[in-house]
């Protein structure tokens, strides 16, 4: 892994007020990179800009207390001459020097986003109208706004999109990455210390585009095996006649149309519309990182999920109580 520079990270560390979302708070080599970047691009176009502008008002000051404020009618000072050289120096090549010293820290930087280490982990990454399947290939894991990475290790995501283009970003992991149908991308990452980091889709893709949101979960490396083993369980049988009901309901409301549950349901031969529930009972979130998943947000996301997210492609679902109730009691049991 690469040394970071402490410099980078200090004005935010003094300030000790944490965003979820500040690319300038990174937790991992590649956002450390392009928040050096960002440094380095403001003190090389910002100092020069601040000189021009102190040298120029010094100039005007000057120029006032030798011939007064200008006056109307009044004849325009007369030529001094020599300014052709400043006019080459400070409007030709400083410039030049500058534009190519962003150029060269910005080509630097590039090349080391692009070299990447061998992944540990490979993740599919797959971006749906408003939410973001995840599947881990060769485990047999499907599952949806929550990736689960192992902390301290390269990771490989893999990016497309089932629809229009959607855009990846962990701002305090790496840069953004465009999500386009028919295409697979590459984005690399690390994530030095296990934690949660909120991630945005960063391209706008429809009318619920802010709230296409998602986690990034990174756990150490066994708690991460571990939970790779449990996801990889097809669905348990309902453990009661309650949740038994529960599933009656789910097919009844014909919530297998678009959502599978492994054991329950088979993948539909057009993929899955709608996120696979397998484990749902396992997540954080609902529909996007926008809810937490408990049973009343579970209950209302169920119902109506146009009041949380307007333009969402679930319709809502009438139930009588005693359904709803089996049905809730079913998802949440799936662990
Ligand atoms: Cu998906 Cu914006």
């Amino acid at each position: 892994m690469r040394t970071r520079a402490p410099w980078a990270v200090a004005p935010f560390a003094l300030g000790a007020c944490e965003s979820p979302t500040s690319a300038l708070e990174p937790a991992g080599p590649y956002a450390t990179d392009l928040a050096e970047l960002f440094y380095w691009l403001t003190a090389i176009t910002g100092v020069p800009a601040l000189i021009y502008i102190v040298v120029a008002l010094a100039l005007t000051l000057r120029a006032r207390a030798r011939h007064g404020p200008p006056r109307a009618g009044a004849p325009p000072p007369a030529p001094q001459g020599g300014g052709m050289r400043w006019i080459a120096i400070a409007g030709g090549l400083l410039p030049l020097v500058i534009v190519a010293a962003a150029l060269g820290v910005t080509l630097q930087y590039g090349a080391r986003a692009s070299g990447a280490a061998d992944p540990a982990v490979t993740v599919d990454v797959i971006g749906h109208q408003f939410w973001w399947e995840v599947v881990y290939p060769g485990a047999g894991v499907v599952t949806a706004n929550e990736i689960h990475v192992p902390s301290g290790v390269p990771v490989r995501l893999r990016l497309t999109s089932a629809d229009v283009i959607h855009s990846f970003w962990v701002p305090r992991l790496q840069g953004k990455r465009d999500m386009t149908p028919g295409h697979v991308t590459e984005l690399h990452l690390v994530a030095e210390r296990p934690g949660v980091y909120r991630g945005q889709c960063y391209e706008l893709c429809g009318v619920q585009h802010a709230l296409m949101g998602f986690e990034l979960v990174a756990l150490p490396p066994a708690e991460f095996e571990a939970w790779i083993e449990r996801q990889r369980a097809a669905s348990a049988e309902p453990p009661d006649p309650l949740a038994e009901r529960g599933r009656e309901v789910f097919d009844e409301a014909a919530c297998g149309h678009c959502h599978v549950i492994r054991g329950v349901t088979p993948p539909g031969a057009m993929g899955s519309p709608g996120p696979d529930l397998t484990h749902l009972a396992s997540r954080r979130t609902l529909g996007g990182a926008l809810l937490p998943n408990t049973r009343g947000w579970l209950a209302g996301w169920i119902l109506r999920p146009d009041d949380h997210k307007p333009g969402v492609r679930m319709p809502p679902t009438t139930l009588a109580p005693a359904d709803l109730h089996a049905l809730l009691h079913y998802l949440e049991g799936l662990e």
